[in-house]
């Protein structure tokens, strides 16, 4: 009963080091105890395979994001079966690869103006910042204008169900939010809602080419509920990874200088891309992925009784010494002169049939940040909160650190 309250504490505190933790002690298949449920956390490419292909069939949303339908409605990351496969089709060719390839200079125009409002010697926030960008270029992929007032509006109440996000997955959520102190969550969602949905008429009106006309116009979507509940699911799941493997990877510059000067020196593109990988090996934002098991299996040997929580974790896979060397180290160079490893012991956006589908869109931005900022401007660190990391949900650096751009001597 303690080992129990003590797993499901550590758990919930800081998920990235409990199951790296998992790892190390346990090898390839480990099990702890997560409330009332068994926990598993499997961490060996074979294994990880078996959850997320071979059985895939026998596993269903997490009880987390059954708890997020509260803000995400059903949207592709809470949806299952059919209707997954539905969405899927319509939302997946509007973050294609070559689709985003065509927006690329777009966002990178998006990136140079966000850089200009830096000044150079002037700390800022490093996560609002990175979230005040992600947040204009996915409106912007979206919605294709520009939104105005409608964007700070967007952002503040993103923010606000952001950082108040692990209590709207809380369990008995719709009583608490009769109190007081927590009517500000359903008010956020209320004005998120009014927005989103005049940005749905508004495209219906104005047709065009992006993601929310192509989405309109699909016909997939049997009511503007569920339009609804893309967009916002659309906006949560990239604009907070996103902005915080941006923080991360601007921190990681900050921190090793001569890598920041080889990426000045070499514009190809190709360092920039081992870059932007090394970052998301050593800090992918979703640190695991929670699969919960529809029926008894047998995975590895070992019994999964239906209804436990079968985890998978890009953070302990990926910093796991048989597959990457010096694995806590920052090297993007190993991107260059090693093959590519297999993508079931290095998968920041998860793997199958509900992998990410913003990957391309995600790495864009990110190629675009770190190719942008670095040509004049190397970054620094300000202050001594360094590697305070936060992960309930995305793994994140400390609120509060800040960075000053400063100019190459
Ligand atoms: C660095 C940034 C990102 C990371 C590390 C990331 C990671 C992931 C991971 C690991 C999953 C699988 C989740 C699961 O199985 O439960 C996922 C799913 C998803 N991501 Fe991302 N993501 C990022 C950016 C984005 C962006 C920019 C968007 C959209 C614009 C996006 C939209 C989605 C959606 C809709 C799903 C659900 C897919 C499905 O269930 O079929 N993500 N992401």
């Amino acid at each position: 009963m303690l080992a129990a309250i003590r797993s499901t504490l550590r758990f919930h505190r800081a998920p990235h080091a409990f199951l790296a933790r998992v790892a190390r002690e346990s090898g390839d298949i480990g099990s702890f105890q997560l409330g009332r449920r068994q926990a598993f956390l499997v961490n060996h490419p074979d294994l990880i395979r078996a959850v997320l292909v071979d059985h895939a069939d026998g596993f269903g949303r997490g009880y987390l994001m059954r708890r997020a339908k509260r803000l995400l409605g059903e949207g592709l990351l809470t949806s299952e079966g059919c209707a997954h496969r539905r969405q899927r089709r319509a939302i997946q060719p509007t973050l294609s690869r070559a689709r985003i390839q065509e927006h690329a200079p777009e966002i990178t125009e998006q990136v140079a103006v966000w850089r200009d409002r830096l000044t150079l010697g002037r700390p800022f926030d490093l996560l609002e910042e990175a979230a005040a960008l992600t947040m204009e270029v996915i409106a912007r992929q979206l919605f294709g204008v520009e939104l105005g007032r409608d964007l700070d509006r967007l952002t503040r109440e993103l923010a606000i169900l952001t950082r108040w996000s692990p209590l709207i997955m809380l369990p008995r959520m719709e009583l608490l939010e009769r109190l007081p102190f927590f009517s500000r969550i359903s008010q956020a969602l209320d004005r998120l809602d009014v927005i989103v949905r005049s940005q749905i008429d508004a495209a219906r009106r104005r047709g065009g080419r992006h993601i929310i006309a192509h989405l309109v116009g699909h016909g997939g979507f049997e009511s503007d509920d569920r339009l609804r509940d893309e967009v916002v699911t659309l906006f949560m799941a990239g604009h907070d990874t996103t902005a915080a493997s941006l923080a991360w990877t601007l921190i990681l510059l900050a921190r090793n200088r001569a890598v920041a000067e080889r990426l000045r020196d070499d514009q190809s593109g190709r360092f920039a891309d081992a870059v932007v990988r090394e970052s998301l090996r050593l800090y992918p934002p979703a640190v695991r992925t929670g699969h919960r098991a529809l029926r008894a299996m047998e995975i590895g040997g070992v019994s999964v009784p239906a209804g436990a929580m079968v985890f998978v974790s890009p953070y302990a896979t990926q910093r796991d010494p048989r597959w990457f060397s010096d694995p806590d180290s920052f090297r993007p160079e190993r991107w260059l002169d090693q093959p590519v490893p297999s993508p079931l012991t290095y998968f920041p956006f998860g793997f199958g049939r509900r992998s990410c589908v913003g990957e391309h869109f995600a790495r864009a931005v990110l190629l675009a940040a770190v190719t942008k900022l670095t040509v004049d401007w190397r970054f620094e660190l300000v202050g001594a909160r360094l590697f305070a990391v936060r992960s309930f949900l995305t793994l994140k650096p400390a609120r509060g650190t800040r960075m000053k751009p400063l100019a190459w001597d």
